[in-house]
């Protein structure tokens, strides 16, 4: 049986970072990925990435695109009542900003180092079980090229995703799970055409919320809030322009440029948190751990600080024998992943329609927003939300 030190299960940016951090500390470890290269790379995600998720990936050596490539912004526009309101960024946080550059770039630019000299990188590598989560050898069972494999580790860490495997190892009663569905999806676009805008709009309205974000300055990215169970054939081009356009209008208007759309997807929304994120010699990741809804695009962000936390803690291991930081891993991260939780929930109810809003909760809305219009206290709370906290 093959044996390393940290078995990662799941090839997402969470298990990608993690195996780019460890190689850098000397740790030895090898990455599961049940998914072929190409599924991975293009993979369609969020793609803002938080000052500490950049500062990360640059101290690891896995920014040089991103430093090409990225889009600085420095805030975002809230529009709401037919009005606009910028919200300032550097301003507000002493100078923290964020960075327009797709999941799926940083997935490829890991993936391209890791190939190039990093630790083993297994695709189609599907793991179907982890057994003795609880022992000193916790074991992986995975299929690989038909065959049926084992890994023996140290630790494993699973960055599997929500619908990974690796909870399955941790027995009922030893883990809780905190969880919300909302009661609507995002109806997402990609379309060729220039952004309409140099910064995102998150969109409060009658209609339903609406963002416009973007991939690129030719790749637009655009979401409208729509009901469950909603299905892309029922919209098509023509709706989904005019839809948009009656979202973002604005008093004395506003233009948003059309043009082809190449992809359509609805994705559902839940926020949900396991605690604690680790049990015996097994731990949780990214999705794998947490979910939040997509509003304020915390799910990446908060992947790389978990990993970051736990690389510190294996290389404090490896250096000292000290086990100290991997016993606090779990509530370290669960400070940071639940303040995200409570932002993206307070984004997406704030901005959100429930299908079940009364009028009164539709004023406490714009009452909130008109808040953050009014006060900088109130937009400095947003804004150092948003560009993201620093790392414990
Ligand atoms: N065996 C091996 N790999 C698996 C298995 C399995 N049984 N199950 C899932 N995986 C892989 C998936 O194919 C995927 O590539 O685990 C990976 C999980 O990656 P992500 O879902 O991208 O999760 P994570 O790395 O935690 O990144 C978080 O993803 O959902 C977004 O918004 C979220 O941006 C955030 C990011
Ligand atoms: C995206 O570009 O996909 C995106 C941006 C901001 C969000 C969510 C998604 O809040």
């Amino acid at each position: 049986m093959d044996h390393t030190t940290v078995g990662i299960i799941g090839g997402g940016p969470a298990g990608l970072l993690l195996a780019r951090l460890l190689h850098n500390s000397g740790i030895d470890c090898v990455v599961l990925e049940s998914r072929d290269r190409a599924y991975v790379e293009q993979r369609q995600r969020a793609g803002i990435l938080e000052q500490s998720t950049v500062d990360v990936l640059r101290g690891s050596g896995a920014a040089e695109r991103l430093d090409r490539e990225g889009l600085v912004h420095d805030g975002i526009e809230l529009r709401w009542n037919r009005r606009a309101q910028r919200i300032d960024f550097p301003a507000l946080t002493g100078g923290r900003r964020v960075w327009v550059y797709a999941q799926t770039e940083v997935v490829k630019d890991l993936i391209a180092l890791q190939t190039a000299g990093g630790a083993p990188l297994l695709f189609e590598a599907r793991v179907t079980a982890v057994a003795g989560a609880d022992t000193d050898r916790p074991v992986v069972h995975y299929t690989h090229q038909g065959q049926d494999k084992t890994l023996s580790c140290d630790y494993v860490v699973g960055c599997d995703g929500f619908h990974g495997v690796t909870r399955k190892a941790i027995p009922d009663g030893a883990c809780r799970t905190f969880e919300r569905v909302y009661p609507y999806s995002w109806f997402g676009i990609l379309a060729d055409v220039p952004p309409s805008c140099d910064e995102l709009i998150y969109a409060h309205s009658p209609r339903g919320f609406a963002l416009h974000s973007m991939r690129s300055t030719t790749v637009s990215r655009l979401y409208l809030q729509v009901a469950n169970g909603t299905d892309p054939a029922d919209w098509p081009d023509e709706r989904i322009w005019d839809e948009l356009d009656a979202r973002f209008a604005l008093d004395g208007g506003w233009r948003l440029e059309r043009g082809p759309i190449t992809s359509k997807a609805v994705l559902p929304m839940r926020s949900s948190v396991t605690e604690p994120m680790r049990w015996g010699r097994v731990f949780l990741a990214g999705d794998a751990a947490h979910i939040v809804p997509p509003t304020g695009a915390k799910g990446l962000n908060l992947a790389v600080s978990d990993v970051v936390v736990l690389a510190r803690a294996f290389a404090r291991l490896q250096d000292t024998g000290s086990a100290e930081l991997l016993d606090a891993y779990s509530d370290t991260c669960l400070r940071r992943v639940w303040r995200a939780e409570h932002f993206s929930y307070f984004m997406t109810t704030t901005l959100h329609t429930d299908p079940g809003q009364s009028d009164f909760e539709t004023r406490l809305q714009i009452s909130q927003l008109d808040r953050i219009a009014a006060s900088p206290h109130a937009a400095a709370e947003l804004a150092g939300n948003y560009a993201g906290l620093t790392i414990e």
